[in-house]
């Protein structure tokens, strides 16, 4: 245990001073804090065993010779107490909030497939439980951590110092002790790092089950959620459980800690000062008897500490990993201020030869060999089945992924020179999954174009066919609408994210199915906003509907990711292929809704 708790504080302290950067100073002040806590703390044996061979000897001179010395001593052990929690404090509270932002802002940075590919419950756990373990082990811990094995070494030093013989007998199980308890205890991290997994996955679950009650309840997922809950919980449960039995396991060795060093002390102690063995006094026996629990302490504390240790490790290891996961590049060609303002410029899309697969290579390619593209101010619309690789498209376009091979174009300049930022400040995005944020309606619309006046809002509102709607809901434009949304109709959502689309004035506008979710009053609502949005710019529209892909330039057929036709909309219709057979489904589905609507 000796050598686990020296490398449990060792191995954490590049780690803390690593992460206390400007901090550090408040580190070493705790640090020295401690250190001088544990001088004074055993220099107090020292006393007790002066004063007590004083009295006896009759010496009330020398007595009062080293009372400022005993006053010193005690001063040195409050201020240093006071320091040492103070700085714990400040440096622990700091270190972490700069974890914290440096973790939120690694999460903005991350690539798109990492935020695909992880639950936000993991993620929200590593920011919550994660962080907060650390704060604890870096408060609390780390200063024990440097204190208890130094407060143990002075004192076993002092000891040995006045009687090597009594120490020996009182402490010389030391060692097997350490053994045994490392051998105990050997697992503990293991079990701790399932443990914050499982913690992981139940607030993943967590999560699921609140964002998504309404389906949760109307597919009655109650208990297949609460199974899933449940299994992450067992395995949470099972592995404290584990932990806990190695504690108990441990537990027997404390008597060796607690109560076999007085009686060795009391009686063989005794003993040698009665018979006046090796010079033992009276006062070093009591220097003994006081001092014990300076000794007893760390070697009942250390083990648990190496547990918090070992927790904080699994702990900073899932933090570490959330901040060395690769983040989206920051470098490449970004257009001056206002040059991108508005419709206008000359940009033209084309994509060489894209190949794509989502995960790697080893996937099954949604892309090979993409060729196509998109002349400025026109509308192309993007058709085809379900999985054929429509929204994948989109996210190539607004630079979530990149291509495996090939080259996307953007005004003649590829992808890979400009910066992302810049070519998604080309582009605004109208999509089925609409995200609002839980705010107000200005709020949402606003953040469109950070700053812009309500002149400016209202106008953008009244384009997406919003302004009157939101005239109604009881706060007007400083309406909470919920999380998500959720207090407004899809219809009303939609247009919000229109009127955000609007202020954003970007040159080339992606709709992604953006009616085909809506009722016949909301579709018409929305499409004569879009269409008002349209003019003057460049449209990608993925659509089903049939007024809106008739009114597209061009019409590009995916099919499992390749482009089976492209052409205008009578063209296509005459090769009587793939289009022709989307368009008669697409016109038996409209007619049904038409028959619905009319009833
Ligand atoms: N994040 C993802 N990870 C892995 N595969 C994906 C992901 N998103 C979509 N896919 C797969 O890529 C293919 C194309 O999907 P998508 O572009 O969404 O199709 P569409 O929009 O045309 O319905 C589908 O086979 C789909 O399963
Ligand atoms: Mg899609």
């Amino acid at each position: 245990m000796k050598k686990e708790k020296k490398s449990a504080s060792i191995s954490f302290l590049p780690a803390l001073m690593g992460l206390a950067g400007p901090y550090k100073l408040f580190v070493i002040l705790n640090i020295l804090a401690v250190i001088g806590t544990a001088v004074a703390d055993a220099a107090s044996g020292y006393f007790v065993k002066t004063i007590t061979d004083v009295i006896q000897g009759d010496g009330m001179q020398m007595l009062v010779g080293i009372l400022p010395l005993i006053g010193g001593i005690v001063a040195l052990g409050m201020v240093c107490r006071f320091v040492s929690k103070t700085t714990a404090g400040i440096y622990s509270f700091r270190v972490v909030r700069d974890l914290r932002k440096r973790s939120v802002d690694s999460l903005l940075a991350s690539r798109f497939s990492r935020i695909e590919n992880r639950h936000s419950g993991d993620t929200i756990s590593r920011l919550n439980n994660d962080l907060g373990e650390l704060r604890t082990f870096f408060q609390d811990s780390f200063p024990k951590l440097v204190y208890y094995p130094l407060i143990f070494a002075i004192v076993v030093a002092y000891l040995t110092f006045m009687h090597p013989l009594l120490t020996l007998a009182a402490f010389g199980f030391v060692p097997l002790l350490l053994y045994l308890d490392n051998l105990i205890l050997r697992p503990w991290s293991k079990y701790a790092a399932i443990e914050r997994e499982a913690l992981g996955k139940m607030n993943s679950v967590a999560q699921d089950t609140i964002a998504g009650i309404p389906v949760v309840k109307t597919y009655h997922l109650e208990e297949t959620l609460f199974d899933k809950y449940k299994q992450s919980g067992d395995v949470f449960l099972k592995n404290m459980l584990k932990r806990q039995r190695l504690n108990a396991n441990q537990a027997p060795l404390e008597i060796f800690t607690s109560f076999l060093p007085y009686i060795v002390i009391i009686s063989l102690g005794g003993y040698f000062v009665i018979t006046g063995n090796n010079g033992m006094t009276a006062g070093s026996l009591f220097a003994f008897s006081y001092l014990i629990h300076f000794l007893m302490d760390p070697l009942q504390e250390i083990p648990a500490l190496i547990s918090e240790a070992r927790l904080a490790s699994a702990s900073m290891k899932r933090i570490q990993d959330l901040l060395a996961e690769p983040v989206e590049r920051t470098d490449g060609f970004v257009r001056d201020a206002g040059e991108n303002q508005g419709p206008g410029c000359p940009q033209i899309i084309e994509f060489r030869q894209v190949d794509f697969s989502y995960n790697g290579a080893e996937h099954e390619p949604v892309f090979s060999g993409l060729s196509f593209s998109v002349p400025e101010k026109s509308i192309t619309a993007i058709a085809g089945v379900s999985g054929s690789g429509k929204t994948t498209l989109f996210k190539l376009l607004c630079a979530f992924h990149e291509p495996a091979a090939g080259e996307i174009m953007l005004e003649h300049r590829p992808y890979a020179r400009w910066k992302p930022e810049a070519i998604r400040s080309m582009y605004s995005i109208v999509a089925q999954d609409t995200y609002l944020f839980a705010g107000t309606v200005l709020e949402n619309i606003s953040c469109g174009k950070p700053g812009a006046g309500t002149d400016e809002i209202i106008s953008a509102s009244k384009t997406a066919n919003a302004h009157d709607f939101i005239m109604e809901l009881p706060q007007g434009y400083d309406t909470f609408i919920g999380e998500r949304g959720n207090r407004l109709s899809g219809g009303q959502r939609q247009r919000l994210e229109i009127a955000r689309a609007v202020l954003k004035n970007a040159p080339i506008l992606l709709l992604d199915e953006p009616t085909s979710a809506l009722d016949a009053h909301s579709e018409a609502l929305v499409s004569e906003a879009l269409s008002r949005v349209m003019e003057k710019r460049t449209v990608l529209i993925i659509a089903h509907r049939l007024s809106t892909i008739q009114k597209a330039d061009n019409i590009i057929v995916l099919d499992k990711g390749k482009i089976v036709e492209e052409g205008g909309h009578h063209e296509l219709l005459e090769k009587k292929g793939a289009y022709y057979r989307l368009y008669l489904k697409q016109c038996r589905i409209d007619e049904l809704r038409l028959g619905e609507s009319v009833q």
